[in-house]
């Protein structure tokens, strides 16, 4: 057996990256109230919304309205998506304390999902991270379609470590290796990851995968083989990507809990109130979310109410 970290820091990112690729249009009062559970389940990251136009992610228009209504929790880093300098202020003026910045290592999606092209990207995100850091603010970078791109196929890995070693050298705390559209596989993972950990330190980089064909959670074992211990996902598997065609939701966060706890890796995440959350975004969604060990529990203890 590979040696696994002995605790894995979860990234939250359900009402973010989960509600912004969802039809049915979520009133802010849910939104709150989801991120409200979400804090008391133990999470110490939680990606609450996005700062972006509300032409591009109608989704995610009440931003500023989402992130001064909820109760701040002590230990909880609140952060949200910003995609220019206009993003940044409204994240200033909300109080946020931590953002996070965006962009592909393939030119296609980087331009479908921003207008930009990869170096516009870079050159705003100087500014933007500067801002950031004068203002005490903690900055997050994403980098998307690492394994694969939507429009291109396949992505150099060399491009996502030149991208990666940018982010952090402007200042970014973190990088966060994003499987888009869910088409990376655990072999490549370490192909790539072991890549970028050549020259970038491991405590800077989380993994960030979508579940499209399945592949997350053993997309995600395969990284912690290598010592990555930041894991983004999606409480109920909530997500996409609305400029990645085929995308689908996040890794579950529960999923994700559920087996680490199972592998005596600690969180320090209650499971029992991550369900919670997962029903509760289930309900106020309509539909059935895709995490396993939802339906699983959810189910256990229908059955056991039925039998009582
Ligand atoms: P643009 O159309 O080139 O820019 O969009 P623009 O400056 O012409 O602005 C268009 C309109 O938006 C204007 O309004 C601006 O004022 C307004 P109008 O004058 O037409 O009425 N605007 C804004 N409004 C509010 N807040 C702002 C803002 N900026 C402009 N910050 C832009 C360029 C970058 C703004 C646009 O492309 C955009 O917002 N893109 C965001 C797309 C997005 O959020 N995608 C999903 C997140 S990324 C993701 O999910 C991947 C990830 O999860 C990792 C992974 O899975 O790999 C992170
Ligand atoms: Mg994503």
């Amino acid at each position: 057996m590979p040696s696994y970290p002995k605790f894995v820091t979860v990234h939250e990112v359900g009402p973010r990256d989960g509600l912004q690729n969802e039809a049915r249009a979520v009133p802010t009062s849910d939104k709150v109230r989801f991120i409200d559970a979400l804090s008391a389940t133990g999470l110490s990251r939680v990606e609450i919304t996005s700062f972006v136009s509300p032409k591009w992610i109608p989704q995610l228009s009440d931003s500023s309205e989402v992130s001064t209504s909820i109760s701040r929790a002590a230990g909880v880093h609140y952060s949200a998506l910003v995609p220019n300098m206009r993003g940044l202020d409204n994240a200033i003026k909300a109080e946020l304390k931590e953002v996070a910045v965006f962009l592909s290592s393939s030119e296609t999606h980087n331009k479908k999902n921003t207008n930009k092209t990869i170096d516009e990207s870079v050159a705003a995100f100087t500014e933007v991270i500067a801002k950031a850091l004068g203002a005490g603010m903690r900055v997050r970078g994403y980098i998307s379609t690492v394994f694969g791109c939507p429009y291109e196929g396949d992505v150099d890995p060399a491009v996502v470590v030149r991208l990666s070693e940018t982010l952090l050298s402007l200042g970014c705390y973190e990088v966060a290796l994003g499987d888009t559209v869910g088409v990376a596989n655990p072999k490549q993972v370490v192909d790539v990851l072991g890549e970028v950990l050549d020259t970038v330190a491991i405590e800077k980089v989380a993994v960030h995968m979508h579940d499209t064909q399945g592949t997350a959670l053993a997309n995600v074992l395969a990284a912690m083989s290598l010592g990555i211990h930041i894991v983004d996902a999606s409480v109920g598997g909530l997500g996409g990507c609305p400029y990645a065609p085929g995308a689908s939701g996040n890794l579950a966060t529960e999923d994700l809990v559920a087996m680490l706890a199972g592998m005596g890796i600690e969180t320090g995440i209650d499971l029992d109130k991550l369900v919670d959350c997962s029903v509760m975004a289930s309900t106020f969604i309509g539909r059935e979310l895709p995490s396993k060990y939802m339906k699983a529990h959810v189910g256990k203890k229908q059955r056991a109410h039925r039998m009582s």
